[in-house]
């Protein structure tokens, strides 16, 4: 079981709260699809043999930027490098202002079968305040569109804590979202990264944000309404309805392996984690010349178990006592009595040895992840 994940690092506009990789200067596309192609190729040792691809992610930036030709391409080229499975999951995230009804019959024809479309809100005083390209009128077309031409696996992004945003403006977006039907939901927190419009904005004192009590209220609503549209919380940040949670993420936060191509891409083999740089011409320009242009990082010990902390703590799978053994007995025995103090205070709990977030500590998460980490190798 493997993910491959293909990152388009160009968008139309800089959104004000967004620091991935990405570039507004679009005249390199083909080059870079180029480069693409190429890397799949030089990479096509990366899995071991037996392994069966299961999913394609396309990420961004922005990937419906490029065309369905171009996408295609690269869907052609990860099935001539790798073993796919034939029930294999495709994903592209999709901005609302690139859809069209030709654009989305192409992506159905070529075998794109789940669809990632960046909402961001259904407010339009929201998403002139994050500089975001499409209205929310145009979001709500574009998603009857696709299912009108038969995707049914959609999934929407969502943003609150939006500065002005109050918990009305949030019910109605959720009370839209479960009108249009929406079977997977990833919600995030807005996080004030530095080198971006609001990160500047928010040293000057310019940010209108809300309060813990004001986010704790968006964070229950949430929880609330999407329990009421039958959706499963199985991550921190994501809501599926039964059969749509996603099979890239899922295989992401359970340790499979994945291959990122593409600037700024991450990968991991099943023991060691590497990336590309973040540069669009750096990258393409080592892979045009057959170089490598990714960093490894040989993981440690205490990689590895703090690794497994992150990832499983954040999902409905939670942390097997038993393989928290297996990685370190020694790291183990180090943040076990921390664990324990945390299932008395009701921050955890815990089911046949496996341990998960109480609905007090999903909201506290980073704190309590804090708390675990494992800091020196002591192995
Ligand atoms: C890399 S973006 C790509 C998606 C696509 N380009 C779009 O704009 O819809 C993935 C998602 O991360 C979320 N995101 C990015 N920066 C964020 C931030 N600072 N705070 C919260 N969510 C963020 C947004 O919901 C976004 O849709
Ligand atoms: S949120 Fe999406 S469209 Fe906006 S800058 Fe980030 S990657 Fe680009």
């Amino acid at each position: 079981m493997a993910g491959v994940y293909l990152h388009i690092p160009y968008c139309k506009v800089k959104c004000h709260y967004c620091d991935f990789h990405f570039s507004v200067q679009t005249d390199s596309k083909g080059r870079m699809v180029d480069s693409l192609v190429q890397e799949i190729e030089q990479q096509k040792a990366f899995f071991s043999l037996d392994t069966i691809v299961n999913t394609i992610y396309f990420g961004g930036g922005t990937p419906s930027i490029i065309t369905p030709e171009e996408l295609n391409l690269l869907i052609k080229q990860v099935y001539k490098n790798f073993a796919v499975s034939n029930k294999v999951e495709i994903t592209v995230e999709c901005n609302p202002d690139d859809l069209n009804e030709v654009k989305l019959r192409a992506y159905r024809d070529i075998g794109i079968n789940r669809l990632s479309i960046g909402v961001q809100s259904f407010n339009d005083a929201s998403l002139k305040e994050m500089n975001r390209a499409h209205t929310s009128e145009e979001a709500i077309r574009s998603i009857r569109m696709a299912q009108e031409i038969g995707f049914d696996n959609i999934t929407i992004d969502l943003i609150y804590g939006v500065p002005n945003q109050t918990i009305a403006d949030w019910e109605k977006e959720l009370d839209q979202m479960n009108q249009l039907n929406i079977p997977h939901l990833s919600a995030y927190c807005l996080t004030i990264e530095p080198n971006t419009v609001f990160g500047h904005r928010k040293q000057k004192g310019d940010l209108a944000l809300p309060t813990d009590r004001e986010y704790l209220s968006f964070f229950n609503l949430l929880r609330k309404k999407t329990a009421e549209a039958n959706m499963e919380h199985y991550e921190i940040s994501n809501f599926a309805k039964s059969g749509y949670v996603s099979q890239h993420n899922s295989a992401y936060w359970r340790g499979k392996p994945y291959l990122g191509i593409g600037p700024s891409a991450h990968s991991f083999d099943g023991k060691n984690r590497s990336w590309n740089i973040a540069n669009n011409f750096k990258y393409m320009a080592a892979i045009e010349k057959n170089e490598s242009c990714r960093e490894l990082e040989v993981l440690k010990t205490v990689d590895r178990f703090n690794d497994y902390l992150i990832t499983r703590l954040r999902t409905k799978w939670g942390i097997d006592r038993a393989e928290l053994n297996q990685i370190s007995a020694n790291y183990y025995a180090d943040i076990t009595p921390t664990l324990n103090q945390l299932l008395k205070d009701e921050k955890l709990m815990e089911e046949d040895g496996i341990i998960n977030l109480t609905p007090k500590g999903l909201f506290i998460s980073d704190a309590i992840l804090e708390d675990l980490f494992c800091l020196e190798e002591s192995d």
